[in-house]
């Protein structure tokens, strides 16, 4: 198995007026090409500061970061933004998704910015990641005609249509209920262990990890603990288990 990601004492530092806040403190460790890693840790420790420089859409102050074998440091700007464009999927809390759009035009977004792709085609490769996450019935519904479980099910399907070999998610069901939850965990089961895609996803819910292969703990913007999951939990029957509401 290749290293996907590799970071090496990786520190973040924001100035805020006269002050330096150090939302990461040198952070190291490897994720292997297929594994199903969540991100843990309290409000503050550094997650999404993480997630964000995992993802290229932030830089380290300092330390190594490398992505697939590249480091991402001796990249410019467009060549970090091909190469996030090309091997990374991002789903964050809030969907994200444009208003008064329909689900496969705001999954046929991130094919705009690559050449060589057509109309034609950028349709079909839509259609299709609407199908790998059971909304291509809902093709021509704008995000306020879906619930929120369904628009987040858009951001994946929109974070999956550039077929990424990874998939970074921020709280990605920060705002779902149990049952909508356990559906996303299904789904992003489904694409780690069919169809290879390493997922990074950070949450705060012990329940969430257990759906990981492994879990790395920030505490204060340092790594607190990295532990592997012997005893992976099946979302698929954590559904299942779920009981039934008649409140509908
Ligand atoms: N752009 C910024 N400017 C200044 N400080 C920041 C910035 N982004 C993050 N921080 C600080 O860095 C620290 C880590 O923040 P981060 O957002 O990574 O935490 P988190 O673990 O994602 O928290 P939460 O669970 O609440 O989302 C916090 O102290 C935060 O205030
Ligand atoms: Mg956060």
């Amino acid at each position: 198995m290749s290293d996907i990601l590799k970071i090496h004492d990786l520190r973040r530092e924001f100035k805020v007026g006269s002050q330096i806040v150090k939302a990461l403190k040198g952070v190291s460790f490897s994720v292997e090409s297929g594994e199903f890693l969540t991100i843990m840790g309290s409000s503050g420790s550094g997650k999404s500061t993480m997630l964000n420089i995992l993802g290229c859409l932030d830089k380290a102050t300092s330390g190594d970061y490398f992505l697939d074998g590249v480091n991402v440091r001796s990249l410019d700007k467009d060549a970090l933004a091909q190469l996030r464009n090309r091997k990374i999927g991002f789903v964050f809390q809030a969907y994200n998704l444009l208003p008064r759009t329909s689900a496969l035009e705001n999954v046929e977004l991130p094919l705009m910015y690559q050449s060589g792709v057509g109309h034609r085609e950028r349709r079909e490769r839509a259609m299709h990641a609407l199908e790998l996450v059971k909304l291509a019935d809902r093709f021509d519904h704008t995000p306020n005609q879906l619930s929120g479980g369904q628009q987040q099910r858009v951001a994946i399907a929109r974070a999956l249509v550039n077929e990424p070999v990874m998939i970074l998610a921020d709280e990605a069901t920060g705002n779902l209920d149990t049952r909508t939850s356990y559906e996303i965990m299904s789904l992003m089961q489904e694409l780690n262990q069919e169809k290879g895609k390493t997922i990074v996803f950070v949450t705060h819910e012990p329940d969430i990890a257990s759906f990981s292969s492994r879990t790395v703990m920030l505490r204060d913007g340092l790594l607190q603990r990295d532990t592997r999951n012997t005893d992976i939990k099946s979302a698929k029957e954590a559904l299942a288990a779920l009981p039934v509401t008649d409140d509908y």
